[in-house]
């Protein structure tokens, strides 16, 4: 008897904060939230370390759309917006299975997830990540992002996908976000683009202006490919006759399709010219494999690049070839981003260059040599947009490492991107090596500048401290001479940055940063190689959350947390430097 009226207690249905939601309790781990009115949103309550539920929208009693979410069991940490536009006008119907094991023995009404469950007109957008949300480097609004995807300009615009979880910070259903912008520093963000379907999530992947309708999609159509990741990694279509506003995806998915090659994702599309074709780069276990096609449906493999070659302390991910002009002739760089493996450990970005003849990339270097684009912790899954305009090559990387990227000290949103960079290949020595330089657009950020001399006294570089600007340091030493440059705040976290003459390095070092202790693997220094000693400029481009530094030879992004930001600059050595100090603001 007792039972029997537990269970009824379970199925009478309790009415939510918002009259719009009737939640049935259909047994410990299982319920049933039925979805009126015209509200465009369910708000879901999220706490951070719950475990997740697995939620499937049910439209007319069909299943339309499943993901994961950690929905609250004692506090609510915040509320994550479902949009049920695409099914608006049907009867909805959210069929919520709690994880196995979670409930022993347990009431479901007492998960506080029913009664902060809510239906809403709009979605609540304000910033509640006051200390570490980025001023001009670009974030997702909420959720978890990972590597950025599908950069494509078109009229005028650029197009930033990115790997988005729209349910809580942390890595999970897969969908692609959107952003737009028109000068690389304001996004405007568009929400979800390519949602997970019965053929996977959609991890990482790349998109292209058809000029000339080659897939039938439509006159300059976008066309997205990215790796479908269900039980296998298979390669899919998007197409998008609105500027990127609306994706179809192709009826004929997948189109790229491997035999026992378990990491089999990240196509990069690009048009070549030497033959006249489409051609994608994806990574394949060890290596890259190389696609030709004409209509960017049918793909024949063309070759592979990379068993023997560089670093393979880890997996092979987002690949991306590109065409740069060096010394009158074109030269093709092969970006590979690998993790773990890094040289500060987790995840960082490779590359080969060398010459590409539209069917197979021939690497100038010996096999044994590896490359680091960036020599700190935080950059990773760093591709080029297509179509840019004026013939650059820009990248992005997402500003993270797989070692902590889930565990970073942010609330409401997790992680954010490097700056954008135009590329380019210059001569050290005997080598030919990748520069990354802040894509022009970010000095537009600037404002008025402030001159300062740095000798051994420390220099207050704000009034009021500032978390967004740029710093030039001119160094003009002896000509075996290092330096060292101490930046730290006022409760004494500092960052170091010293050029070594003995080993001709410059270095990084966020061990005192501020909050390092989330990760055993987070407090680091980071070392790169360059000409140390003369005149050297050093670039800082410091925002609440990171650093970035560019020297002629080298760059190096890490992420540092501090309680507030850093506004003392002390020089150590025997020597001065010259600094021109900019805010950055939008
Ligand atoms: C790289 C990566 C990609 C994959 C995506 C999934 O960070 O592992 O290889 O497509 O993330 O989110």
């Amino acid at each position: 008897m007792k039972r029997l009226l537990t269970l009824l207690a379970l199925m009478l249905p309790v009415f939510s904060g918002a009259q719009s939601l009737t939640v049935s309790h259909l047994s410990e781990t299982h319920t049933l939230v039925q979805v009126s009115g015209n509200d465009r949103y369910v708000l879901l309550p999220v706490q951070e370390t719950a475990q997740e539920a697995a939620v499937k929208v049910l439209s007319n009693g069909r299943e339309v759309y499943k993901a994961n979410v950690a929905l609250a069991i004692d506090k609510t940490d915040y509320l994550v917006p479902l949009d049920l536009a695409p099914w608006a006008g049907s009867s909805i119907l959210l069929d919520i299975k709690m994880t196995q094991g979670r409930g022993v023995r347990r009431d479901p009404s007492d998960d506080v997830c029913w009664a902060d469950m809510a239906t809403a007109a709009t979605v609540d957008r304000t910033n509640k990540e006051k200390q570490y949300r980025p001023t001009y480097h670009f974030s997702p609004e909420w959720g978890w992002m990972n590597d950025p995807n599908g950069m494509v300009y078109k009229d005028g615009e650029w197009h930033l996908f990115y790997q988005w979880n729209p349910y809580g910070s942390f890595w999970g259903n897969m969908t692609w976000g959107h952003a737009v912008s028109k000068d690389l520093v304001n996004w405007e963000p568009l929400g979800a683009a390519i949602v997970p379907d019965a053929l996977g999530d959609i991890f990482s992947g790349s998109a292209v202006v058809d000029k000339d309708n080659t897939a039938g999609f439509g006159k300059d159509a976008i066309v997205a490919m990215y790796t479908s990741a269900g039980d296998n990694q298979t390669q899919s279509l998007a197409y998008s006759n609105d500027g990127g506003r609306t994706f179809t995806k192709y009826a004929g998915n997948p189109v790229i399709v491997a035999e026992d090659t378990p990491d089999f994702r990240d196509p990069k599309l690009f048009w070549d010219n030497q033959t006249r074709q489409w051609k994608v780069v994806l990574a394949a276990g060890q290596e890259v494999q190389f696609y030709s096609s004409h209509n960017l449906k049918d793909w024949t493999y063309d070759s592979s690049f990379g068993l023997s070659y560089g670093n393979h302390n880890g997996v092979w991910e987002c690949p991306d070839l590109i065409r740069l002009p060096f010394e009158g002739k074109d030269k093709w760089v092969l970006l590979l981003n690998i993790n773990p493996g890094g040289p500060f450990g987790g995840s960082a970005t490779q590359y080969f260059v060398g010459s590409y003849d539209g069917k197979t990339f021939k690497c100038d270097d010996l096999p044994t040599t590896t490359r680091w684009m960036d020599y700190g912790k935080d950059h990773y899954a760093a591709v080029t947009w297509s179509n840019a305009p004026e013939g650059r090559t820009v990248a992005i990387a997402w500003m993270s490492n797989w070692q902590y990227a889930n565990s970073v000290p942010t609330t409401q949103f997790r992680s954010s991107n490097s700056v954008p960079r135009d590329l380019s290949l210059i001569r050290k020595g005997k080598e030919v090596i990748l520069k990354s330089t802040p894509s022009k657009e970010v000095e537009a950020l600037r404002g008025n500048p402030v001159q300062h001399t740095l000798a051994t006294a420390p220099v207050e570089l704000f009034e009021t401290p500032m978390k967004a600007y740029e710093m030039l340091i001119r160094f003009n030493l002896q000509k075996k001479e290092g330096a060292t440059l101490v930046l730290s705040n006022e409760t004494g976290e500092q960052v170091v940055f010293s050029y070594e003459p003995e080993s001709q390095t410059f270095s990084m070092d966020r061990r005192g940063s501020g909050a390092v202790k989330f990760s055993k693997k987070f407090a680091a220094v980071t070392t790169a190689p360059t000409q140390v000693g003369g005149k050297m400029e050093l670039r800082l481009l410091v925002d609440s959350a990171s650093i970035e530094a560019f020297g002629p030879d080298f760059c190096m992004t890490n992420l540092v947390f501090p309680a507030s930001p850093y506004n003392i600059l002390k020089m150590y050595g025997n020597t001065k430097a010259d600094v021109t100090l900019y805010p950055l603001s939008k």
